[in-house]
């Protein structure tokens, strides 16, 4: 008896073309609705007009491949071309370089490839470090683990912003590079690049800006006249600016940008292999065949926005942050966290009897994707342009929401809320791993399940009472509640 879930085969007449397109369609029907901007992340979609638009440039490229770039020279042409506009915005000079790759990871590892072989080179660095903030992205913790570079966590001040006195503390001879985010995904905070930068100057060690999120609304927000600090290559200490075409630059997916201030830096992430009998081989990034038609889709997104476009789409993005913040403001048991300058931030709760999780869980309910936050533990948003059509109805849900779980604060210990909680309040934080690890192993094993967050414990087994959950979900179950009482 074989009573495994049933696995996909290639057919052995293929299907045809129409039948296959219908049954992509009917995949996506469960995916979260982003044309009617239920999202917050993940999907930066200007409407069909747009996507048509970026589909016609990408398809022009759609077979060539930017492997050698000796090769298809109109790939290194695009290339160079989104390279040069976006190190313009950043206020590069003429000796500003970069290249595209697939995405703000591959820009984040990239970068400290680049950096953990400038340390060993330049400075003898064996075991190399890198100051990170606690609240850089999960790809300079990729990279780390990948490149076998020592991350070293600096704190956060009471603004959330890193703690300059911190990390200058922190950096030591192995120090390869200093991180700073503009602005941060948890809370879309702006980190203090300036003081980062006359850390690395007097430390000479380079400082790298993670502006994935911001390189491409930061510098139209300052068109605007909204007042920001400085953190791009104005600041001196900056050594290499990270800025993702993909988010709001409005390209295709699999576009982003990573630039130096000099050549002698790049130098140190390229890639040669001389002695390969499929001939010499040398690579810019991580990948080997890169996508023509994402560079060509990046390309054209710039072209035809321009400034004017992306000025006017700053506006939008900008007022509809707003209106949110107010709104949530204006909600007595929330707060926002920090003082987030551009388009994300988080929010949290502030009285005791409303989970904010539990407020998340609610949300879902009506419609809406939400992501959730730990240490604090809060919900996000992303704002883009959409998002200014939905603003009431987020802010009306959201209010019915919160009252929801104050009438019944026991929310907390259900669903998805029980989950997240627990996984925010295990103490033994290898046990999350471990346990995320086995979720993850289940998700791409042979029998390929989906998690389910709703089913209340990260650890139970399909149809698994409480009772039978591992002793670490015990406990966590037990200090939630310990802690909502005690609230
Ligand atoms: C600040 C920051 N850096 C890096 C990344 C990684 O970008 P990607 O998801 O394109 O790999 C993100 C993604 O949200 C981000 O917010």
């Amino acid at each position: 008896m074989n009573d495994k879930p049933k696995t996909a085969v290639l057919p052995e007449k293929g299907l045809g073309k129409k039948t296959v397109l219908k049954q992509l369609d009917s995949f996506a029907s469960h995916d979260p609705d982003y044309k009617k901007s239920r999202t917050w992340s993940l999907v930066y979609y200007l409407g069909d007009e747009h996507k048509d638009f970026l589909m016609a440039a990408y398809e022009k490229f759609f077979s060539a491949n930017g492997l050698n770039p000796t090769v298809f020279q109109s790939l290194k042409k695009l290339e160079t071309e989104v390279v040069q506009m976006t190190a313009a915005l950043l206020h590069g000079d003429s000796h500003t370089v970069g290249m595209m790759t697939s995405g703000g990871t591959e820009s984040c590892l990239l970068a400290v490839k680049t950096y953990r072989d400038m340390g060993r080179s330049e400075r003898g660095i064996r075991k190399p470090e890198m100051v990170i903030p606690e609240t850089a992205h999960v790809a300079w913790e990729k990279g780390a683990e990948y490149f076998g570079v020592k991350p070293v966590r600096a704190p956060l001040g009471k603004d959330f912003r890193v703690d300059t006195k911190a990390v200058e503390k922190l950096v030591s001879r192995r120090t390869v590079m200093i991180l700073g985010s503009a602005p941060e995904y948890p809370h879309g905070i702006i980190d203090p690049i300036e003081e980062l930068g006359h850390i690395g100057l007097q430390k000479k060690v380079p400082v790298h800006v993670d502006a994935c999120v911001g390189g491409y609304i930061l510098p139209f927000m300052e068109k605007m006249g909204i007042p920001l600090p400085l953190w791009d290559y104005r600041v001196p200490g900056v050594t290499s600016i990270s800025a993702d075409t993909h988010k709001y630059g409005f390209a295709a997916k699999g576009a982003s940008t990573l630039t130096y201030r000099s050549v002698d830096i790049l130098k140190h992430q390229l890639f040669v292999y001389e002695n390969w009998p499929g001939g010499i081989f040398a690579s810019p990034g991580i990948l080997g065949t890169r996508p023509g038609g994402a560079y060509s889709a990046a390309w054209a997104a710039l072209m035809s926005t321009g400034m004017d476009g992306y000025g006017e789409l700053t506006r939008i993005t900008m007022e509809t942050t707003q209106k949110l913040k107010a709104g949530i403001q204006s909600i007595p048991e929330l707060e926002i966290i920090g003082n987030p300058e551009s388009s994300l931030f988080a929010y949290r709760s502030v009285d005791k009897n409303v989970s904010i999780y539990a407020v998340g869980d609610q949300m879902e309910e009506r419609g809406w994707q939400i992501d959730r936050l730990q240490f604090p533990e809060a919900l996000h948003a992303m704002v883009t342009p959409g998002h200014a059509k939905i603003v009431g109805k987020y802010l009306s849900d959201l209010r019915e929401s919160v009252a929801r779980v104050k009438a019944d604060p026991e929310l907390a210990m259900k669903g998805g809320a029980a989950m997240y909680g627990m996984i925010a309040n295990i103490p033994l934080r290898g046990m999350v791993k471990k346990n995320v690890l086995k979720m993850f192993a289940g998700m791409y094993g042979p029998d390929a399940k989906m998690i389910d967050p709703s089913d209340g414990g990260m650890n139970a087994e399909e149809g698994e009472p409480e009772e039978k959950q591992d002793l670490a979900t015990r406990l966590a179950m037990k200090y939630i509640r310990w802690k909502q009482r005690k609230k």
